[in-house]
């Protein structure tokens, strides 16, 4: 195994995208950032300066972070920010993971500007568990691109009582291509040789939106998704939510030409506004005749994409999710501690003003069992847990909603007003969890990507409605579930999942659309080793930046 140095350097960078060149923060100058490339067994050392004018953080989506808590990165939960002119070394390995995760801010909004991949290879000599070995390997990062300041468009969620400005176009790779405005000549391409079989990573990075992606006239062939390989299975399209990879074989198989890949929304929420434009980048064959390359008035061919609200596609696309590997002793089947989560919209009640343009005078709110999560700003949340601060956060997170209700209709008035809080759940070292997740029907049933850090987690069922117990957990897959860190709890429906508490540390759980996650849907779990914490959880690194 090897050890990866880098230099990311926060910095605030000229970019043009739709015909505007405007500042924006990236890594080293590059938007999106740098791909950091490592095999299954590596180390990771990446010195992050920041030389922007904000405070930030970098988090390593996926990566367990086993033993090395304080590299995690989400602010005020493992860490401090790191201020303007300050510097911080995270330090971290791979550990038995092998697969497409990626790297984000975790501040704030930033992570619209601030994110790239992270590819992790299987150990040197290990073969990828599928038939047709790849001959290429394309990261395909979606994004969403703003014309204006991306903070300004977080204060509008947070203050003006209404949900924000959406994107001004998707991206892949950076790039909104063909369809957009002054985009057309640096559109993403990939080459290929006809015959080859290429891996494409796919990762959602958008803030705020799921995407549907497709390629015209090719198959896809889902291996693996959020680091974690799957049973083979063919589709046309794929829906990613936030937070989520997934990766895919492409055999380069059709007549030799151009042809668009393509990814546009998949939008739940009634009558939220979203961008309904289509990002494109291209695959070319690099047979083709030079008067039908890049930069010729040749059209690639488009493909289809399903409508914006089909959730029949998607509902059918993530039940072939199935682990490679059946009978996996690491399931747990006898559970320890058992939550069940509601995860959903809200309001606040305020003094009418401009700022609260909700219903009858309120507030956008999100929450989990009703409380809305506050950051805290003194200390983060692990060093607070590590140096016994008082006062930081309490451990009273309610493990069941406090009122049953018909959570895809009929809502009681008292749950549209969530309490706010920063509420951690206890759970002992080792501890075998099930957590169900349920949406709401507070203003409107909506997707929410429930990410939860340090962790992977099974994926044991999903379903449309209420969730029954006695009926749904009979139906369980303790067989052969999906392993994920993200999971899309459907529209108006529930998501199971399991996983061992198996490391010491606090450890945020969220939904990954920013706009959620900054009214409040999160929670954090203390996964708490007693007297034997201090030989799990190392002191702090000296570089830790304090509050
Ligand atoms: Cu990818 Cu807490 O985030």
């Amino acid at each position: 195994s090897e050890t990866h140095y880098h230099e990311f350097v926060v910095q605030s960078t000229p970019i043009k995208r739709l015909c505007t060149s405007r500042s924006i923060l990236t890594v080293n100058g590059q938007f999106p950032g740098p791909t950091i490339e490592v095999r299954d067994g590596d180390s990771l050392v990446i010195k992050v300066i920041n030389r922007a004018l904000y405070n930030v953080t970098i988090h390593w989506h996926g990566i367990r972070q086993r033993g090395t808590q304080w590299a995690d990165g989400p602010e005020y939960v493992t860490q401090c920010p790191i201020q303007p002119g300050a510097a911080y070394t995270y330090r971290f390995s791979i550990q038995n993971q092998d697969g497409t995760l990626w790297w984000h801010a975790h501040s704030r909004w930033i992570r619209a500007t601030i994110y790239g991949a992270l590819v992790i290879y299987p150990k040197l000599g290990v073969p990828y568990p599928f038939q047709n070995h790849p001959d290429k390997d394309f990261p395909v990062i979606l994004g969403e691109w703003w014309d204006t300041d991306i903070l300004g468009i977080m204060r509008q969620a947070l203050f003006s009582g209404a949900a924000p400005n959406v994107s001004d176009a998707y991206t892949i790779n950076g790039q909104p291509g063909d369809f957009y405005r002054c985009s057309s000549l640096d559109t993403a391409t990939f080459y290929v040789d006809a015959g080859d079989t290429v891996l494409l990573r796919i990762i959602n990075a958008a803030l705020n939106q799921q995407l549907f992606f497709t390629v015209a006239n090719h198959m896809l062939t889902v291996v693996g998704a959020d680091a974690a390989y799957n049973k083979p299975f063919t589709t046309r399209v794929i829906m990613v939510g936030p937070g989520q990879t997934t990766n895919v074989l492409l055999t380069a198989d059709q007549p030799p030409a151009r042809y668009y890949m393509a990814t546009r929304a998949y939008a739940t929420a009634q009558g939220a506004p979203f961008d309904n434009t289509t990002a494109t980048a291209i695959l070319e064959y690099n047979s083709i005749p030079c008067h039908s390359r890049k930069g010729s008035s040749y059209t690639p061919i488009l493909p289809r994409l399903p409508p914006y609200n089909d959730t029949a596609t998607v509902a059918s696309f993530t039940s072939q999710f199935r682990s490679l590997s059946s009978s996996d002793a690491q399931i747990p089947t006898d559970i320890d501690e058992n939550l069940f989560i509601t995860v959903g919209l809200g309001f606040y009640n305020c003094i009418p003003s401009p700022t609260c343009q909700g219903p009858n005078a309120t507030r956008f709110a999100s929450s989990m069992n009703n409380v809305s999560f506050v950051l805290p700003r003194r200390a983060s949340l692990l060093q607070a847990y590590y140096q016994s601060i008082p006062g930081v956060y309490t451990t009273d997170f309610p493990p069941v909603p406090p009122i049953q209700f018909d959570y895809t209709g009929n809502v009681p008035r008292a749950l549209w007003q969530p309490v706010r809080g920063t509420k951690l759940y206890k759970l002992k070292y080792g501890s075998k969890v099930q957590v169900v997740f349920q949406d709401t029907g507070i203003f409107s049933t909506e997707d929410h990507p429930i990410h939860l850090h340090g962790h992977q987690f099974y994926v044991v069922g999903q379903g449309f409605g209420n969730f029954n117990p006695s009926r749904d957990s009979t139906n369980f897959n303790l067989n052969d579930p999906p392993e994920r860190n993200t999971i899309g709890v459907p529209v108006g429906g529930w998501a199971a999942i399991r996983f061992v508490a198996d490391n010491p540390g606090v450890w945020l759980m969220h939904c990954h659309i920013d706009a959620h996650l900054t009214w409040g849907l999160a929670m954090a779990f203390l996964v708490d080793n007693g007297p034997g914490l201090l030989q799990s959880v190392d002191r702090p690194p000296l570089d830790l930046p304090q509050c």
